[in-house]
């Protein structure tokens, strides 16, 4: 009988909001470094035959992002303290993966799409009917990683040379970044 008063559910909700405020902290890091890696590779192909499809990503980018920056302030999550760390690596890999060129730019976007995909598909699961309205814009979100994922294969992502290995070694980055930024 004493489990149906609201103090003995209050160890459970406050785990329970510490996994909610877990997700949106790592949601909101991870489309920053989504909208800085875009940024790195319009720094290098923005004049090239590929900006226009980038510049379309980086503005689906900002929205999720500004979704999540919201998210932070109205459910007082503590965003990642590793913020600078994406600024930086987030341009970085954007960059350096433009400079290779242009299908290594999507070989990029498959890796980290595919990476948030996964990401998205776990949480939407985690969530089940709790928090209806955040399961919905994850899985808004998620909708257009895989455009985004498409978009990259259908600009010959596979067909850069090394794929396999860039592919692999970014895929690897994600799931550190992703471990990192829902803790630290
Ligand atoms: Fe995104
Ligand atoms: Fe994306």
């Amino acid at each position: 009988m004493s489990q149906a008063t609201s103090k003995h559910h209050l160890p459970g909700d406050l785990t329970r909001a510490e996994a909610v405020a877990r997700m949106i902290r790592v949601d909101h890091a991870g489309e920053y470094g989504a909208t800085r890696i875009y940024a790195g590779q319009l720094r290098v192909l923005g004049r090239g035959p590929k900006a226009e499809v980038l510049r379309h990503m980086l503005e689906q980018e900002q929205a999720h992002r500004s979704t999540f920056e919201d998210l932070v302030i109205k459910r007082r999550v503590r965003p990642t303290a590793l913020l600078p760390l994406w600024h930086v690596a987030g341009f970085a890999l954007g960059a350096v993966t433009a400079a290779l060129g242009e299908r290594a730019a999507m070989a990029c976007t498959v890796a980290v799409e595919e990476a948030i995909d996964e990401h998205y598909a776990a949480q939407a699961a985690a969530l089940g009917d709790d928090e209806p309205e955040l399961r919905a814009t994850i899985e808004t979100f998620r909708a257009e990683e895989l455009e985004h994922r498409d978009i990259g294969l259908a600009n010959e992502a596979e067909q850069t040379p090394g794929y396999r290995f860039i592919y692999g070694a970014i895929r690897a980055g994600c799931r550190v970044a992703i471990a990192l930024s829902e803790r630290v």
